[in-house]
């Protein structure tokens, strides 16, 4: 089965193809430089923005192929910017005559490790870090996931966002966080943990005033390799240890871990290293496919799909909504 996929609900224009599980295509047009003068996200700009790439990615995705179906992210995200990709998919759909499934964003990041080569193994524990969200998921099975952990307050991603504002590495700041920590000191500047013993809540709005009151007392002093890299040491630790409480509670055969923050390398090896310990096959996505992508909501709509699915036309376009 050819399937489109299509992602716009926030600032990357997405669009990719894979046929049978297999991703062949998988074009991203980001517009985070754009909206890094504003410092975030604008809504207005972001829709305008996939209105106007929106026909070049899908076209660029499709080499030429026309799709059996089309999968497009439709919740959570800005109305606005998802309303766009699911206004284009469903022109598409009407006008080839192809099913249509819309696709929870969150259950793509989910899916996203899963293609024809790398066959899940259920139940596996999958924690979600990205701008929005940061969750911990047992997942049975794909369309049935049980809510372990999730934060109170800000996402992880978040976390990292304000932190490189704080230290003028623009938006979004999380790679350039990274980059900056790899030449620090993670143990110079102690921050806090919050809900350190609480094995279902994070809460990272304490981090961020913490590391306001760090950048305003050290003043000129502050070693900023050493604040980012104590920074992403307390990020790293407040995720995988509610992700190793979880695995000493339960019985699962596996680990992933996925969404933007995904691409945090010293988290990938927290992570892996967990698994190993446990013994445990663990599953992480390739760069280009924790960030915001179309084959992740390709590989999640395959799955509905190929059992037959069709949502039609009158499916809607959430703000929030459960997975
Ligand atoms: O999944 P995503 O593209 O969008 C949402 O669905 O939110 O995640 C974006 C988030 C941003 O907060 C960004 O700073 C963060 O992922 N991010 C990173 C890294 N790359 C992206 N955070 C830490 N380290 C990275 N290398
Ligand atoms: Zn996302």
């Amino acid at each position: 089965m050819k399937v489109l996929g299509i992602e716009t609900s926030c600032d990357e224009t997405s669009a990719a193809l894979v046929i049978d599980g297999q991703i062949v295509t998988n074009v991203i047009a980001s517009q985070a430089s754009r909206h890094a003068e504003w410092g975030g996200v604008v809504p207005e700009v972001a829709a305008r923005m996939h209105v106007e790439a929106i026909s070049g990615v899908i076209k660029a995705a499709l080499q030429g192929t026309l799709p059996d179906a089309i999968a497009v992210s439709s919740r959570p995200g800005l109305v606005g910017a998802l309303s766009v990709g699911v206004s284009a998919a469903k022109a598409l759909a009407f006008a080839w005559g192809v099913p249509i499934v819309g696709v929870h964003h969150i259950e793509g990041h989910i899916v996203s490790p899963f293609d024809a080569s790398t066959p899940p193994v259920f139940p596996f524990l999958s924690l979600v870090v990205s701008g929005g969200h940061t969750e911990l998921f047992l997942v049975h099975d794909f369309g049935t996931y049980e809510l372990i952990a999730e934060t109170i307050d800000d996402a992880a991603g978040e976390a990292f966002d304000k932190a490189a504002r704080l230290l003028d590495l623009g938006y979004p700041g999380g790679r350039a966080l990274e980059e900056l920590a790899q030449h620090g000191n993670p143990k110079r500047y102690s921050l806090p943990q919050g809900l350190r013993h609480d094995s279902h809540r994070w809460s990272f709005s304490g981090l961020k005033t913490a590391m306001r009151r760090l950048v305003e007392v050290e003043g000129d002093a502050l070693h900023r390799a050493d604040a980012a890299a104590s920074l992403q040491a307390a990020i790293v630790a407040a995720l995988v240890s509610k992700l190793e409480s979880a695995l000493n509670s339960m019985t699962i055969s596996a680990v992933s871990l996925v969404g933007g923050v995904a691409a945090n390398q010293p988290l990938r090896s927290a992570v892996q290293t967990i698994a190993e310990r446990n013994g445990l096959p663990c599953f992480i996505p390739p760069l280009d496919r924790c960030t915001d992508n179309a084959a992740m909501i390709a590989l999640a709509g395959s799955i509905r799909l190929s059992k037959g699915a069709d949502d039609g036309f009158d499916f809607e376009t959430l703000a929030t909504s459960e997975i």
